[in-house]
């Protein structure tokens, strides 16, 4: 298990997750019934931009820093501008500080609402619990998040998100992420669930979205994000998300967020993708 994400914290791929993360949770948390969020891969929560691993790929100014600095068009605005509601207070400090998922789930958190964090990495999950171990609202396990998944689903809320976010060292890993939506789904046919892949070669992905079809998960939505032309050994240049029972109207928000961020985030052979998987 080498994977850190402190290198790549604030990079796009961040960015294009956590403006969708943040989107589901402002539509949870739209109802006040209560709901629960299940991390499987949750890392360390917070990221020093200028520490020894972000500091030395520098990711972040191509997403985050970009985002910053651009300057959003009216109908982006209402979308965007949540997520960098939270995220300017980290980025503008000293030093600038990114905030991963369970910290901008815990940002959103309601006193009603509950959140189960896995993280497997000993460095990762001691950072994860100093900065998130003293909230009531919150579990944590340092444990494989794909085998622990089963046994928290489906929450006694009924309504909440599991979140996906695997490194994608393994070569089995895609088959992993299939099987573990997969099986979420069938344990929690309502539940939000969400993950996130990157994109090396164009047939990995659509055979992932292909998978869930052929077994018949129902109202999948795929998106991915293209910042410049994808290469198997190259850096990441595109990544995606599967999202299965998606908030009404996010393939929509979509529509207006995806070739807007191509735009701010990409170069060259920027892109996007909306895919309604599948149906009811
Ligand atoms: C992409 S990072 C997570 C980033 C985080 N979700 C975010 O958006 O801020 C993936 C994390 O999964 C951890 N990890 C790797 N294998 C794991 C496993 N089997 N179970 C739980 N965590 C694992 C890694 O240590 C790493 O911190």
């Amino acid at each position: 298990m080498n994977y850190r994400h402190e290198f790549h914290a604030g990079n796009f791929a961040d960015v294009f997750k956590h403006i969708v993360l943040t989107r589901i949770l402002q539509h949870l948390g739209a109802k006040p019934a209560p709901f629960r969020v299940i991390e499987t891969h949750a890392g360390s929560g917070f990221y020093d931009l200028l520490g020894p691993e972000a500091g030395k790929t520098a990711e972040w100014r191509g997403g985050i820093g970009k985002l910053m600095a651009a300057s959003l068009v009216p109908e982006v605005q209402p979308l965007i501008a949540p997520y960098l509601q939270l995220m300017a207070p980290l980025i503008e400090g000293e030093p600038p500080r990114y905030g991963g998922s369970p910290w901008i789930a815990k940002t959103l958190l309601r006193r009603q609402d509950k959140m189960l964090f896995c993280e497997l990495h000993p460095d990762a999950f001691a950072n994860l619990r100093a900065n998130f171990g003293n909230d009531a609202r919150i579990k944590l396990f340092q444990t494989d998040g794909y085998a622990r998944l089963k046994a928290f689903l489906p929450p006694a809320e009924r309504r909440g998100l599991v979140l996906i976010d695997p490194p994608f060292e393994a070569a089995d890993e895609f088959a992993k992420a299939a099987e573990a939506v997969e099986h979420a789904w069938r344990k929690w046919m309502t539940g939000i669930i969400m993950l996130w892949y990157p994109v090396k070669d164009a047939g990995t992905s659509a055979a992932l979205a292909a998978h869930l079809l052929e077994r018949g998960v129902k109202r999948v939505l795929r998106l991915e994000l293209q910042t410049g032309r994808p290469a198997p050994q190259g850096p990441l240049a595109r990544c995606g998300l599967i999202l299965v029972n998606p908030p009404f109207r996010l393939d929509a928000e979509a529509e207006i967020l995806l070739p807007w961020l191509s735009g701010v985030l990409g170069a060259g052979e920027a892109g996007f993708l909306i895919e309604r998987v599948s149906g009811e």
